[in-house]
């Protein structure tokens, strides 16, 4: 089967409401992006809302979606939809909006996994990525380590043991008294910080595996910034204090990279999350992958965080494979429970 000529994609598992038109799945003849302000205000996402703003938006973005791609719903062949995993009374709005509306239109559903997504989000820009690679992810919600042998061929290496790389970035953030999400702010703090003020713990690089732990790193910081009292804090400790929590992150991931790829001999990695946005991180692996002669996949920002184009790519993948969801199509929370092959 071939992949679908103009496919639907929506993507609302957490506090990013995002649709696209994607064309024979490789062009995006539109991609929307709105992210929730509202929950800047409370310091993190807060579910409720995140499904109360997902029900606001995305009636009025998919229309615009239609009208930027030059299309009208009757010409749309399939819709692709995140059903899994995340928060779940976003996950329903979505998969509610994607099972009507392809009702109305009498056209096929297919729920996709955003971890999965995740994982193939550089090839919308790159193609697919030659196999074996591997592929990490860091999000506010995920750090995933994963050998990936041909599509929806996948071993899972590591993972994290407690808090996600991007949930300490922005629980960091939280405690110095910065905004939400702590993500961009630190990296752009530590830019100006010596990574070298605080001798912050590497989590786990002392075992062997590919798991990770951050949850430690956080408290480190935390009992640091403890000692000059409570926020509001000096720029200059502030930048010192972000650029030794990111050094400590940024080594982390990297020296798993490396074991994972020298383990599995692949030749190329795959970044995926939001965290991928980060600069320094970027930049290590890159001077890492270099000499091992491997490529390094890096999505643009915008194809990095939350985002229907990377949900839409793996669906058209899918239906060109012949499978569609039942109309008993159903949001899950969980990665675990999402039928992803978690060898
Ligand atoms: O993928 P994403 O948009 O949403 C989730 O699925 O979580 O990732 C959001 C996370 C947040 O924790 C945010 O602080 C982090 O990505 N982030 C960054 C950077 N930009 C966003 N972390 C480190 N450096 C960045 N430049
Ligand atoms: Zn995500």
């Amino acid at each position: 089967m071939k992949v679908p000529h103009l496919l639907l994609g929506i993507e609302t598992s957490c506090d990013d409401t995002s649709v696209c038109v994607l064309e024979d799945g490789v062009t995006l003849r539109s991609h929307l992006i709105a992210a929730q302000d509202v929950h800047k205000l409370y310091g993190g996402v807060v579910p409720e809302l995140a499904s109360r703003a997902h029900l606001e938006l995305l009636p009025a973005m998919v229309p615009q979606a239609l009208s930027e791609a030059g299309i009208e719903a009757r010409q749309l062949d399939a819709i692709a939809v995140t059903h899994a995993p995340g928060l779940v009374g976003s996950l329903v709005v979505g998969v509610a909006f994607a099972k009507a509306y392809g009702s109305a239109l009498g056209i096929p559903v297919l729920g996709v996994n955003h971890i999965e997504a995740h994982l193939h989000s550089s090839a919308l820009e790159h193609g697919e990525a030659p196999y074996p690679s591997v592929a990490l992810i860091v999000s506010g919600g995920h750090t995933e380590l994963v050998r990936v042998r041909g599509f929806g061929d996948y071993e899972w290496l590591g993972a994290t043991l407690d808090d996600a790389a991007g949930e300490a970035y922005d629980k960091v953030a939280k405690r110095l008294g910065l905004g939400f999400p702590g993500g961009p702010i630190i990296d752009k703090l530590a830019a100006t910080g010596r990574a070298d003020a605080f001798a912050f713990p590497r989590p786990m690089l002392d075992r062997p595996g590919f798991d990770f732990s951050f949850s430690g790193l956080k408290t480190a910081v935390s009992v640091a910034a403890q000692t000059h009292g409570e926020p509001p804090y000096g720029l200059s400790l502030l930048a010192d204090l972000a650029a030794s929590f990111q050094a400590a992150v940024v080594e982390t991931l990297v020296t798993k990279c490396r074991r994972a790829l020298q383990h599995t001999g692949a030749q190329a990695l795959s970044l995926g999350g939001g965290v991928a946005c980060n600069r320094s991180l970027r930049a290590r692996l890159a001077e890492v992958c270099e000499p091992m002669g491997v490529t390094l996949r890096i999505p643009s920002p915008r194809l990095c965080a939350d985002n229907a184009g990377m949900i839409a790519w793996v669906g058209a993948q899918r239906f060109a494979r012949g499978e569609v969801s039942p109309p008993s199509l159903d949001a899950i929370a969980s990665l675990e429970a999402s039928g992803l092959p978690l060898n």
